[in-house]
């Protein structure tokens, strides 16, 4: 039986969830060796990242196709701006700056995300899929290396999503059933791997400063 679209995607895009998954910031910060400011720094480029993903949700919302994708219980800026205060206080907004990688990363979002549906979805599958399931292993470590449960790791939160693997199957399909010629789901994994490079740019950024972070 052939693949379905999913699976290719899922596939493709291997090598690149590798290569960020192994960067050596997300080894530094699962392996436990950095301080929890390593995490606030993380989640305030976070933050620039999912207000462009959720700025252009919005945009996409109507679209017969990306709109399927726009999940509210998704939505991870008002926990962010939560984890946000916890770490930064009441002044958060002063006071973190988006990194220029993070700069090019929203930027991309904001012009393939609403060129197409599948520009959008790219970008969409690529972090909340990754942060359904590899974010909870850093939600492990603030909590088992930092005590911080609650604010300050809301952003791994999906408290309105009761069974993960069951939204994944639903996404899964969603993904199977979008209606995309080859060649848009060719372009579709394209910039899936393009949004992990983008990602990958944070996390060499964020290792230039590890330095300062190594506990
Ligand atoms: C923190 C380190 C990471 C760990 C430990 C991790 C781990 C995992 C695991 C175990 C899965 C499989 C879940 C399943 O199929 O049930 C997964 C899927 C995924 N991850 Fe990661 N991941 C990490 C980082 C990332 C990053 C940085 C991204 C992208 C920004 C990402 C994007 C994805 C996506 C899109 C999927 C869904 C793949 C699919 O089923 O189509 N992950 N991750």
């Amino acid at each position: 039986m052939s693949p379905t679209f999913a699976e290719t995607l899922r596939s493709a895009t291997m090598p690149a969830h590798e290569t960020a998954n192994h960067s050596s910031f997300v080894d530094a910060l699962l392996g436990g060796e950095l301080s929890v400011d390593a995490f606030a720094a993380l989640a305030s480029q976070l933050y620039f990242v999912y207000s462009a993903l959720e700025e252009t949700a919005e945009y996409m919302r109507t679209d017969p196709v990306a709109g399927k994708f726009v999940f509210d219980e998704l939505t991870r800026v008002p926990s962010l701006r939560t984890d946000m205060r916890f770490y930064f206080g009441p002044d958060w907004e002063s006071t973190i700056t988006p990194l220029p990688a993070t700069d090019e990363y929203c930027a991309r979002i904001r012009e393939a995300g609403r060129e197409w549906s599948g520009g959008f979805v790219a970008h969409h599958y690529t972090r909340y899929l990754g942060d359904i399931a590899g974010g909870q292993a850093i939600r492990a470590k603030l909590r088992n290396l930092h005590n911080v449960t609650g604010p300050g790791s809301l952003f791994y939160c999906f408290d309105r999503i009761p069974s993960a693997p069951r939204f994944r199957d639903n996404y899964r399909e969603l993904l199977n059933t979008a209606p995309w010629d080859a060649q848009e789901r060719k372009g579709v994994i394209l910039e899936s791997v393009r949004a992990y490079e983008l990602n990958v740019g944070i996390f060499t950024a964020l290792a230039e400063k590890m330095p300062a972070y190594q506990l």
